[in-house]
Order: structure tokens, then sequence, then C-alpha cells
């Protein structure tokens, strides 16, 4: 189970990052984390190849001191076990933007409220292959 994490990432409103990873053969699921902490997650992107009942889909959600908030649930998964994917997020302000390889863009709302998360986790059987920010 690969874990990395990144602590002074310096992600602001109006910067986009895009993330390339890598999920691995027989991979039943991974998360990108965006936040302070992880207790304190702004964004938990996570896509569920075969994990808590999901079958292929993207599963969304923040957590504060720890506690989840509500799902948001996604029909669309450009995603493949053993094959590389590529991420955009946008940080814009109230809300984040996820676009996918296929062309999808996701709105989630920004519930934690603020305009710069310096921490940055990706949890799962997933290599990290790069992460930009513009
Ligand atoms: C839980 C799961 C967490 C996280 C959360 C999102 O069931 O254990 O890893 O994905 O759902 O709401």
């Amino acid at each position: 189970m690969a874990d990395v994490k990144v602590q002074n990432l310096a992600f602001r409103a109006g910067q986009t990052l895009k993330v390339k990873g890598k999920p691995k053969s027989g991979c039943s699921g991974f998360a990108i984390n965006l936040g302070h902490s992880e207790n304190d997650v702004a964004l938990h992107f996570n896509p569920r190849f075969d994990a808590h009942g999901d079958l292929r889909t993207i599963v969304m959600n923040s957590r504060q001191g720890g506690a989840w908030g509500s799902e948001q649930r996604e029909s669309s998964f450009p995603f493949q076990q053993g094959e590389e994917f590529k991420v955009y997020i946008t940080h814009n302000n109230d809300s984040f933007e996820v676009k996918l390889s296929d062309g999808s863009v996701i709105h989630f709302p920004n519930r934690l409220g603020d305009d710069q998360f310096l921490y940055m986790q990706l949890e799962g059987e997933v290599q990290l292959v790069s992460i930009h920010i513009k």
C-alpha cells in the first residue's frame, strides 16, 4: 500500500493541480486527499474499482476533525487498473473542479472554505507519477 504525503504543497485558489498516477493491477481503489492533514481533508477524491460495495465508482467527500461529511458519487469512471491516469483539480475558492481524461468535469464544494491547502496524500495501491501546480 503506497502512501505518499506532501506537507507543503501550497495549493491556492485559482490554481490547478495536475496529478498523474498509476493504480497497481488488482488495485481495489485509491484516493487523492487535499487539505490540512489526514483528519482535515477538503477534497477526498476516491475512485473505487471494487471497494466498500462500490464497483467502478468515484466517491468524493470531505473530512473535518476526523469525521467524514456526506458523500458525492459520480458515474463516469475513466480509470483502469495498471494504467496511468491524469486528473486536473482546480481550486475555485468555493468549490473544486475535477477534470477527468474522458472530458467529464466534476464539481465538489470547498466545505473547509480555506483558500490554501498545504497537504496532499495519495492513498492506496497506486504509484505517484507526477504532480504539477499552475
Ligand atoms: C469510507 C472509507 C473511507 C472514505 C470514506 C468516504 O467508507 O472507509 O476511506 O472513502 O468512505 O466517504
